[in-house]
């Protein structure tokens, strides 16, 4: 399978890549900004399976230039099945704290980044590819709320809309869009999100769940907003 992963240097996101490179068969274009935690997440890799394909690539999904990315993917892979728009960010600020340009940042990394990605995405993508984006519990309707997350779930909330409109939008063309709205998982951004609390779920885990349901999620649904939590936080 061709797969495409942002937000791969760590978290989730980098075991999704290692569950994915598992299988030399499949070739993973492994997005984010560190270009030396993704030669970490290489090595990792290598050493777990030395004939995996995982193709590290340093690129901002908000800020750098698609145009230099989109001959190298149609190179390397020609066409996508799977999508998992991973990368995030979190400011954890009290509302009054928080700026107009924390919000706009939020919606930057958070939706309008895999909007990016999506558009330069979908022209390699055929019947029966799939699109996964990585929603959060906090953004998802009349879930618990917590103090200091109004502008990052706000993100999450319109990732998760865009997930379902265009799902509608591509029906014709056999793509699947669906949205993973996670609850937590032990990770550097959930220690930024709840300091000191201790997720029951392992990002390992979670990472595996992502790569399992990336694969044959799409035969049994579009357009959904799933929740991913046993508990709350
Ligand atoms: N962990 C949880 O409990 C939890 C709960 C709900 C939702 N989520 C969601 O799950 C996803 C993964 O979170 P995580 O907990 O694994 O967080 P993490 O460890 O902080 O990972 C975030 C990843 O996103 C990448 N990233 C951020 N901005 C980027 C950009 N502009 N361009 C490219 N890459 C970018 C980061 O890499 P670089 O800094 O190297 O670019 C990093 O690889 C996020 O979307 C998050 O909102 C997580």
């Amino acid at each position: 399978m061709n797969i495409i992963l942002t937000g791969a240097s760590s978290g989730v996101g980098f075991e999704a890549a290692l569950e994915f490179s598992l299988r030399t068969e499949n070739h993973i274009v492994c997005i984010a900004r560190s270009a030396d935690k993704l030669r970490k997440l290489l090595e990792i890799a290598k050493g777990i399976n030395p004939d995996c394909n995982l193709l590290p690539v340093e690129f901002d999904i908000v800020n750098d230039d698609y145009a230099a990315l989109n001959p190298f993917l149609t190179e390397r892979l020609g066409h996508v099945d799977i999508l998992i728009n991973n990368a995030g960010a979190l400011i954890n600020k009290a509302f009054k704290d928080t700026s107009a340009q924390d919000f706009a940042e939020m919606l930057q990394s958070n939706v309008l980044g895999h909007f990016n990605m999506i558009k330069n995405v979908l022209p390699l993508m055929k019947n029966g590819s799939h699109i996964v984006n990585i929603g959060s519990m906090g953004g998802f309707q009349g879930s618990v709320k917590f103090p200091g997350l109004s502008a990052y779930s706000s993100s999450k909330a319109a990732l998760h809309t865009l997930t379902e409109c265009l799902a509608f939008e591509l029906a014709e063309t056999g793509i699947k869009v669906n949205c993973l709205a996670l609850g937590s998982a032990q990770t550097e951004m959930l220690e930024q999100a709840f300091p000191g609390y201790q997720s029951p779920v392992m990002a390992f885990e979670m990472g595996k769940y992502i790569a399992d349901f990336a694969k044959t999620g799409h035969k049994f649904f579009n357009g959904k907003i799933i929740p991913v939590a046993v508990t709350t936080p």
